[in-house]
């Protein structure tokens, strides 16, 4: 209780966070697992259950919350999961283990370009809290979630403009990508995915609060 007194989130002491049906493991150097990504996996799970043999990449993946969900409730298929935290890792293997899914330690900006062309769903919960939002960041979460899960430039959107490019190379045409991000991006992001005609059907979504949080768009045939 002193712990909490002084701010250590919950999921620190216990070492567990739930995700919609599991229960991952995390702790300092994880970003914590949150509710409103369990809609984004429920987009991804739903876009993997309409390809038969689906191949299927997270990018930034943290503690694989998004990956475990998709792996545990679709029907065995090939996944893997990027990650770039050294401190992140251990956990991303830990949650990972006997699943389908294979874990890459690296920058989702040369990730698997074996797959290039071939993938049928890419999601990813990027960091996307502009630098200058610092001050208004709880200190709950500016002190312990890691800030390369956190921050991404001036406008938050650094991971998104990487992101965009790597779904466009990974994506088979037709496949699809979904991409959380903050409320006060709405605008700012579905601009972003739809300039240059690699996507279409660029979608945002709400969570169950009514606040924008996640965009998906489709793979056009043009090249990127
Ligand atoms: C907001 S957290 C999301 C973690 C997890 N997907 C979730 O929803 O709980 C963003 C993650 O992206 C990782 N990351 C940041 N930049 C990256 C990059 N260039 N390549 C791969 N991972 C990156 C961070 O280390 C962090 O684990």
């Amino acid at each position: 209780m002193e712990q909490r007194r002084l701010g250590v989130p919950l999921q620190h002491l216990t070492g567990e966070a739930p995700f919609r049906h599991e229960v991952l493991a995390v702790g300092p150097g994880v970003f914590i697992p949150r509710p409103e990504t369990e809609l984004l996996a429920g987009w991804a799970i739903e876009q993997v259950r309409t390809v038969s043999d689906p191949t299927v990449v997270e990018l930034c993946a943290g503690s694989g919350a998004i990956s475990l969900a998709i792996a545990t409730e679709t029907a065995g298929c090939r996944q893997w999961a990027v990650e770039l935290s050294d401190d992140a890792l251990p956990y991303l293997h830990e949650n990972l283990r006997g699943t389908c899914v294979d874990v890459v330690h690296g920058d989702m900006a040369e990730a698997l370009r074996e797959l290039d062309g071939q993938v049928d769903v890419v999601v990813a919960n990027p960091p996307y809290i502009p630098l200058e939002a610092w001050e208004s960041v709880p200190a709950e979460v500016r002190d312990y979630d890691p800030h390369m899960a956190l921050f991404s430039g001036d406008d938050g959107l650094d991971a998104v403009r990487v992101l965009k490019g790597v779904a466009a190379r990974l994506l088979r045409p037709g496949g699809e990508v979904g991409i959380e991000h903050a409320e006060v991006q709405h605008e700012q992001i579905v601009t972003l995915l739809a300039a240059g005609g690699t996507f279409d059907r660029v979608t945002d979504h709400r969570d169950l609060a009514g606040r924008w949080r996640y965009l998906t768009a489709r793979r056009t045939k043009v090249s990127p």
